[in-house]
């Protein structure tokens, strides 16, 4: 990351809710893990995509690719996940839902359920050291990997959800929106749904996906990640919209991720706009704070200052988050009062 964000950004309460672990990982924890693995030659270059640069969607995922290489033991995982956590809390995020995909390596024995096992470990150990932010995890579904991988990632999820007393919260599709499609992974989606998992979807983070999100939007999703294309100015439909609309659907935005990735071609051109002065909610967030070089208090204030919005505006904004996660009520009452007592201070 170039630059830090304005006083007013850094210090206002905020609530990530599109966060994928292996993307967020910062250049002090990159440095860390090649320190860790010499022998693979990665160097920074190949993780991150700096500021003035853009890369492809199939870039993008070529860089996942190598940060899985980085991250491939439970001693990766936990550091790397602690880590993340911890800069989301000094960045003033003050609930956080992570959401990763689990991987098993046979290199290193790890299995998926250690993987998740280590994430929730990570969780509690923050929570341990003091870490002032409350954190939720959703099981990631690579979309790549097809019907029956997203079965057994669902059965994982479901496991974890009652063994975590409330720590797993939901699932996340996502993965190369260019492989694979929705129909085959409606059956355990709906799976999920079924069992009390929430699901938060990337859904129109490319164009041609109008059929995939008219199957996903009729589960109906409790969010939709990106939904660039979906309205019809950017070759979606009304229909599309209508469904979005009707079942107040929120949508996660991630203005950085979108201009470095190529799926907008500029932060005036993003579709925040378009959902936020109809009233819908719109939840801002990272995607991958360490690959887009980014953190949340940087989106809040590219979304001001692009679209002219006051202080106010993006107290609100975060404010509404709130709602818009999957915490239970009595979290969402919690955080919805610490935000009244940090107002005074932060809104000056
Ligand atoms: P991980 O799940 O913690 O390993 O985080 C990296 C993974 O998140 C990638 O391999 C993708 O599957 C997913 N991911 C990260 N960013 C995006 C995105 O913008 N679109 C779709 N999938 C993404
Ligand atoms: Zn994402």
């Amino acid at each position: 990351m170039e630059t830090e964000a304005d006083a007013f950004y850094r210090e206002l309460p905020k609530v990530e809710l599109h966060a994928h672990l292996n993307g967020s990982i910062s250049f002090a924890t990159i440095e860390k893990l090649i320190a860790r693995k010499p022998h693979l030659n990665i160097g920074h270059s190949m993780t991150a995509i700096q500021s003035g640069q853009r890369r492809t969607l199939e870039e993008c995922f070529q860089v996942f690719k190598v940060i899985h290489q980085l991250v491939d033991s439970e001693e990766d995982i936990l550091m790397v996940a602690k880590d993340v956590i911890k800069e989301f809390a000094d960045d003033g995020v003050k609930y956080l839902e992570l959401r990763s995909t689990p991987r098993e390596e046979k290199n290193t024995g790890l299995t998926k359920k250690n993987y998740v096992e280590t994430i929730i470990e990570a969780i509690h150990q923050c929570k341990k050291e003091g870490v002032d932010t409350e954190v939720r995890f959703l099981v990631a579904v690579d979309r790549r990997n097809g019907t029956e991988v997203a079965m057994e990632t669902v059965k994982l999820a479901e496991e974890f959800m009652l063994s975590t007393s409330g720590l797993v919260v939901g699932l996340d599709l996502s993965g190369d929106p260019t492989v694979g499609h929705g129909k085959d992974l409606l059956p355990a989606l709906e799976k999920a749904k079924h069992s009390g998992l929430k699901l938060a979807l990337h859904m129109s983070e490319v164009p041609s996906q109008m059929e995939e999100s008219d199957l996903l939007l009729n589960i109906p999703p409790h969010r939709i990640g990106h939904g660039t294309f979906l309205h019809p100015e950017m070759g979606g439909s009304q229909s599309l919209v209508d469904k979005v609309q009707k079942n107040n659907i929120p949508l996660e935005l991630c203005l950085t991720s979108n201009v470095k990735g190529q799926t907008v071609p500029s932060y005036s051109q993003h579709h925040f706009p378009y959902w936020y002065q109809s009233g819908h909610p719109c939840v801002i967030c990272t995607d991958d704070k360490g690959v887009f070089c980014t953190n949340l208090s940087l989106e809040y204030q590219r979304a001001a200052s692009t679209f002219g919005l006051s202080h106010e505006a993006m107290w609100k904004l975060s404010q509404q988050a709130i709602d818009c996660s999957f915490a239970p009520d009595a979290l969402k009452d919690q955080l919805k009062q610490r935000w009244t007592k940090l107002r005074p201070a932060v809104l000056r």
